[in-house]
């Protein structure tokens, strides 16, 4: 304890440190890849079947297990306990009860589960039922695996039943795996159901932004992947909607593709100006979707209301005043590839050491993302106009840049995509605006959606999954792939420094550590996979080269020769 540290000042570190762990331990993390045509097995559904169980599902009559527990037991909300300081214990037994009922769901079935979660909290059986009911479609599912049947199947040219394609615990109906997934009629996203969960996301962004910095953002950059709004029926395109200050209307065929304007009374706040960059995939799907946003910027824009609650309005007038923009090109916000063109090529770029300086990364993004989508004044369509002057200019007034994150299964360190695209524009707006942005992710993981700043997620991430034992362990189950997967951790950590300089110095010690500088953990690396031993050796060095990093002489000294050893030994094998 700090000498200057009060006792009320030691307990709130205390207390935050506990809210860290949890937050932790309520992940869910995956051990091990996913084996193609294996079931999962028992823990992993067991894992499964309690986050299936932690939402409501009103579709399925279903209600979250800890919700129903936490009224029988006369508390308040299990949501709030989540927020308050004095409720751990309250929310450790609620929770210890919802493991323990799943595991009875597991070992004797529905029956024994509802019994059990009455006697032990008084849960009406009436109530729990449904949700067991729900459970056990999901676990007979999870057992079965069709993948196998349907990949020979498809070889052979014949039809393979088609299912949706969502996150297991957002949707249980995208089980069983092995079928044809099929996308969303691009006319009915964004849902009812996306609008009412973008709402509550994009309130939760402008009010951490607030409390921040004394007052909302006044331009926003925000990521839109294809994947992710068919997966959420378009929380993204919702929540772009939401901080325009309108909402989605249905033409007469139940097609989103009229807005309402939401009147600056109800909304409470200034209309945010969004800019948004939308991956290849998207464009693709959602051609209509685009035409939407784009429809939604110029309305605001066009509005007649001042201009400090219209930022929209605020930013079109003064390009048109001052720069004498004509009215299309200052209000263009909708930006995607070449029509044909996937990615950004961020992730090359880093992934290849291949560039000098920093600003080199966010430049290459706007080479790549820099064509306008648009529909003209005189209502020609503009699809894909290489327009580098227009996005450099939306992205000089962005003050925040934001990207949803909402799959179990693929999180920013898993994957180099989240770092080409949101580490992309972020380093794209700090040179254009002369400032860092504030970079955000928001988590529709859990019930509960949560904000973060884009540090935050990499610990939590590098805590959950690189420096834990259950994630790396399970990794290593795989042998070789599972090195490899370590060592794409580590560069997609990496990837993030070289993006959005957002890497805690002690992630790369604490890796370096646990892979490298444990003499048991490196022979049995070395043994896997001395390729991506090298590799992430390799890493560890340039984030020191790069000014990422600056440990102990020892450290760098010790990497060095582990590097060289590994060298040596690839040319004896030449
Ligand atoms: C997408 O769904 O749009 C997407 C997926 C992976 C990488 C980039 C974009
Ligand atoms: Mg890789």
């Amino acid at each position: 304890m700090n000498a200057k540290e009060t006792t009320s000042e030691r307990d709130a570190r205390v207390m935050r440190l506990y809210e860290q762990l949890v937050e932790i331990e309520q992940r869910l993390i995956p051990t091990g890849l996913h084996v193609f045509g294996r079931a999962a097995e028992l823990r992993e559904k067991a894992d499964l079947l309690r986050m299936v169980a932690s939402f409501d599902r009103p579709e399925h009559g279903a209600r979250a297990l800890a919700r129903l527990i936490a009224e029988a037991l006369d508390v308040d909300s299990y949501d709030a306990l989540l927020h308050e300081t004095s409720a751990g214990e309250t929310r450790e037994l609620i929770d210890g009860i919802v493991a323990e009922a799943v595991h009875q769901f597991c070992e004797d079935g529905v029956d024994t589960a509802v019994d059990w979660l009455n006697s032990k909290a008084g849960v009406d059986g009436e109530e729990s039922r449904p949700t067991f009911l729900l459970l056990t479609r999901v676990a007979e599912q999870l057992d079965s695996n069709n993948e196998i049947d349907s990949l020979v199947r498809a070889l052979r040219g014949e039809f393979i039943r088609p299912g949706p394609g969502a996150d297991i615990v957002q949707n249980p109906l995208v089980l069983p795996t092995g079928r044809n997934t099929h996308a969303v009629n691009p006319y009915s996203v964004p849902s009812q159901m996306a609008c009412a969960r973008a709402q509550h996301t994009a309130d939760a962004l402008l009010r951490r932004y607030f409390d921040e910095h004394g007052r909302y953002p006044r331009a926003l950059a925000l990521v839109l992947w294809g994947l992710d709004n068919i997966k959420t029926q378009g929380e993204g395109v919702a929540q772009a909607l939401w901080l325009l200050g309108v909402r989605p209307v249905r033409d007469a065929l139940n097609r989103a593709t009229e807005i309402a304007v939401i009147p600056l009374e109800e909304l409470s706040r200034p209309r945010i100006d969004v800019v948004m960059t939308v991956s290849g995939i998207f464009r693709d799907l959602f051609t209509p979707t685009m035409a939407l946003l784009d429809k939604a910027v110029r309305r605001v824009a066009t509005l007649d209301e001042p201009l400090d609650m219209n930022y929209v309005r605020r930013n079109v007038s003064q390009k048109i005043d001052a720069d004498g923009f004509e009215f299309d090109d200052a209000v263009t916000r909708v930006f995607s590839n070449a029509p044909g063109n996937y990615g950004t090529n961020v992730n090359f770029m880093v992934m290849q050491s291949a560039w000098e300086n920093d600003a080199t990364l966010g430049d290459l993004f706007v080479t790549r993302k820099c064509f306008a989508y648009t529909r003209d004044s005189n209502g020609r369509s503009v699809e894909g106009r290489e327009a580098p002057e227009l996005m450099d200019d939306a992205l000089s007034r962005v003050e925040a840049t934001y990207q949803n994150i909402d799959s179990f299964e693929v999180g920013i360190t898993d994957v180099d995509h989240y770092f080409e695209y949101l580490g992309g524009i972020s380093k794209a707006v700090e040179t254009r605006a002369k400032s860092r942005p504030s970079i955000y992710l928001s988590d529709s993981l859990s019930p509960q959606t949560k904000i973060r700043s884009l540090e935050e997620t990499v610990r939590l991430e590098t805590r959950a999954k690189t420096l834990n034992p259950k994630w790396y362990e399970g990794m290593l189950k795989h042998g070789f792939r599972g090195v490899a997967e370590i060592e794409n951790h580590v560069a997609n950590t990496f990837g993030w420094s070289a993006t959005a300089d957002a890497v805690d110095p002690w992630i790369y010690t604490e890796i370096s550590q646990t892979f490298l500088l444990d003499p048991i953990m490196l022979n049995r690396l070395r043994e896997l996979n001395p390729h991506s031993l090298q590799s992430l050796a390799r890493r560890l060095l340039e984030a020191h080269n790069r000014g990422y990093w600056n440990p102990a002489e020892e450290i760098l000294e010790r990497l060095r020769e582990i590097s060289s050893e590994l060298e040596a030994a690839k040319e004896l094998i030449v």
